[in-house]
């Protein structure tokens, strides 16, 4: 395991030992990424403020609970002031950045909605308020419009490199294909934007080997920040019918941590976001992902009353109590983890302008 661990290009076969390892060499493993991380990112956290500024999404993704077909949610769209006030909120307190998510929606009015308030945020906020958008599939102008309206990060997960599992997990229906998934990565990219990119753990199909290969992918896309988390059931969509199929929701978040680990030692001057989804799992799994290579925390910092409605999955944690997503409190939680909090900074990826650059 040791010399596995001591290269940096791993093949398929590698990477399945490695997201299969345990014991001694699940340990090995995370010291080899946490001193990665130290060495190339620095022990250092960047904040981006969540704003879930609406949960209504014209998509039918089987695995996800704010999906088009649940009507057993109430719908919500904050306000364009109350979606401002909070961006303004993020400055004040530090933040450094923000991110701006909402269910998917293609349309002239949203285009030009979104166009809007990043004009307004970054006139509020002197321009020094980062803005990084997770709002899918859109046409490249949309994502030019954005960009020059001062969007500079964009998050857009593959969801999994496996197009296979790309259609298992996704209705057949014209409007969830995977070659449009991937050459909106590739806009984004051609654009300027930093761009993001992630995959759900642990989903029911999945083998070690997607996992394997979708570590690659990243790799391969030369992608700059990644999210990643596991997949959780939620008991409103299609995919909940196959809950006795999945690994226990502890070895899904183990295999998480692990992805986390081998992605940081693949590619070590990247963003790696700790996700909310393992904090789900484990109420510190967020601080655990940060001591072994993540170095991006995203706080919920959506209106408190609208954030239970916002529930991707089961367990969502902090949908109905704040608190443990004040600045105070990971304050607290992160020092923990002998990492410090980079306030005010917008903690762009080292990767992005070394990829930059050899355009
Ligand atoms: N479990 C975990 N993550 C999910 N997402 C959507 N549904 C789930 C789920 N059930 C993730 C997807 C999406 C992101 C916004 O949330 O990866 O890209
Ligand atoms: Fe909509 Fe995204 Fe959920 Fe798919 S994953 S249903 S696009 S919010």
């Amino acid at each position: 395991m040791q010399e596995i661990i001591n290269k940096n290009r791993f093949s398929i076969d590698e990477l399945i030992k490695l997201l299969k390892s345990g014991g001694d060499n699940k340990s090995l493993l995370f010291n080899k990424s946490a001193g990665i991380k130290e060495k190339y990112v620095g022990n250092i956290v960047y904040l981006r403020g969540l704003i879930e500024f609406s949960n209504i999404c014209s998509k039918n993704c089987n695995y996800c609970g704010i999906r088009k077909e649940n009507n057993k949610i109430e719908r919500y769209n904050l306000s364009d002031n109350d979606i401002v006030k909070t961006a303004q909120f993020a400055y004040e307190n530090n933040y450094g950045s923000i991110v701006l998510q909402s269910g998917e929606l293609q349309s002239i009015n949203f285009t030009k909605r979104i166009t809007n308030l990043l004009k307004q945020i970054k006139l509020l906020t002197n321009n020094k308020l980062g803005i990084t958008l997770s709002l899918g599939e859109q046409k490249k102008e949309v994502y030019e419009e954005w960009f020059n309206a001062g969007a500079h990060r964009y998050l857009l997960r593959i969801e999994t490199s496996s197009e296979d599992l790309y259609k298992k997990i996704h209705p057949d229906d014209g409007m969830h294909l995977y070659k449009n998934r991937l050459n909106c990565l590739k806009y984004l990219q051609e654009i300027g934007y930093q761009t993001g990119t992630g995959v759900m753990i642990g989903l029911p199909f999945q083998t070690y080997e997607d996992l394997a290969n979708d570590l690659i992918f990243m790799k391969d896309f030369d992608i700059d920040m990644v999210g990643m988390g596991s997949y959780i059931e939620h008991a409103d969509t299609p995919f909940y019918k196959y809950k006795e199929r999945l690994l226990s929701l502890q070895d899904r978040f183990e295999l998480s941590l692990k992805m986390i680990a081998v992605l940081r030692i693949m590619m070590n001057d990247i963003n790696i976001a700790a996700s909310t989804a393992l904090q789900a799992i484990d109420p510190t799994g967020r601080e655990k992902a940060i001591k072994i290579g993540a170095n991006v925390i995203m706080p919920n910092i959506t209106p408190g009353k609208f954030r239970d409605n916002y529930k991707l999955y089961n367990y969502k944690p902090c949908t109905i109590d704040n608190a443990s997503d004040s600045k105070h409190f990971i304050e607290e939680k992160i020092s923990l983890t002998k990492n410090t909090i980079a306030f005010g900074e917008w903690g762009d990826p080292k990767h992005y302008f070394k990829r930059i650059s050899k355009i």
